[in-house]
């Protein structure tokens, strides 16, 4: 099937069709995600904590993702590749230009960032370099050193204001997506019905564009204690009923059936 882009995202936000995305950080399950036809690829930072075993994404580097995201890029010819730049890697503009070349010469089609109305001047930048952006906001596990851990975030009203706020200010500066993390549903449906961009969730509830999973999360492959948002879709919570292609598969049909997530799975 014809390759997803932006304008393939655009497009099923205006017809209201959802979209499904999977990290990935290697080429093998890459190529499960194309047969099971998932739209976005994200080669996540959480790479640090399920691939290297760090206890936080802060020690992942651009070499790292850059690494990564060519070898998914090499099995992938349909899913929209987006890769994070990590951590202090576009503190400053020159330094996010030289990390968005890298993920991008690596195979990324776009790069996301975390933070909200101080990423301003980058999302300009970028654009104007040929960079989209997407933005990651809510929960931003690069800074949970200043969170104090990995909480829901928009939950007062004051709160909520902010992030609509920091929404507006990056989507005026040209951000191509949105992606909402540990954010409350209700909250992350205004936020996807104000906005004209793509919006994804994970833990944000079933109604934002396209929801996210970390691939090893949703296949229960965890050490430790899962997130309330994921679901296992290789077991079900059974024993082992499906293989990884199929959980691929359900996990695919369950977002754009609007299947998942569910209550059980949202704030
Ligand atoms: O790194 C990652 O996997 C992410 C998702 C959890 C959105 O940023
Ligand atoms: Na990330």
């Amino acid at each position: 099937t014809a390759p997803i882009t932006l304008a393939t995202l655009n497009k099923y936000k205006a017809a209201g069709e959802k979209f499904s995305c999977l990290t990935c950080y290697d080429a093998s399950f890459a190529a499960m995600m194309q047969a099971a036809d998932i739209d976005t690829i994200l080669v996540g930072d959480s790479l640090g904590m399920v691939v290297q075993g760090q206890s936080s994404t802060l020690p992942v580097t651009v070499a790292d993702m850059a690494y990564h995201t060519a070898n998914v890029a090499r099995a992938n010819t349909h899913a929209l590749i987006m890769t994070d730049l990590p951590f202090m890697s576009y503190a400053t503009l020159d330094d996010a230009i030289a990390s968005s070349r890298a993920v991008m010469q690596a195979g990324a089609q776009m790069v996301k960032i975390e933070g909200g109305r101080n990423l301003v001047p980058i999302i300009k930048t970028l654009a104007d370099h040929g960079v989209p952006t997407c933005v990651h906001l809510g929960l931003t596990p690069q800074s949970v050193n200043v969170l104090g851990g990995y909480k829901v975030q928009g939950r007062t009203d004051e709160a909520a204001q902010k992030l609509l706020d920091d929404c507006q200010a990056v989507v005026d500066a040209g951000a191509a997506v949105l992606l909402l993390e540990c954010v409350p549903a209700d909250l992350a449906r205004t936020i996807t019905e104000r906005f004209a961009v793509p919006v994804i969730g994970i833990g944000a509830g079933v109604d934002t564009d396209g929801q996210v999973l970390v691939m090893h999360d949703m296949l229960g492959v965890y050490t430790r204690k899962p997130a309330k948002f994921v679901k296992d879709f290789l077991t079900d919570g059974n024993n082992h009923s499906r293989s990884i292609q199929g959980a691929f598969e359900l996990y695919h049909q369950s977002v754009k059936n609007k299947n998942f997530p569910t209550d059980a799975h949202s704030f």
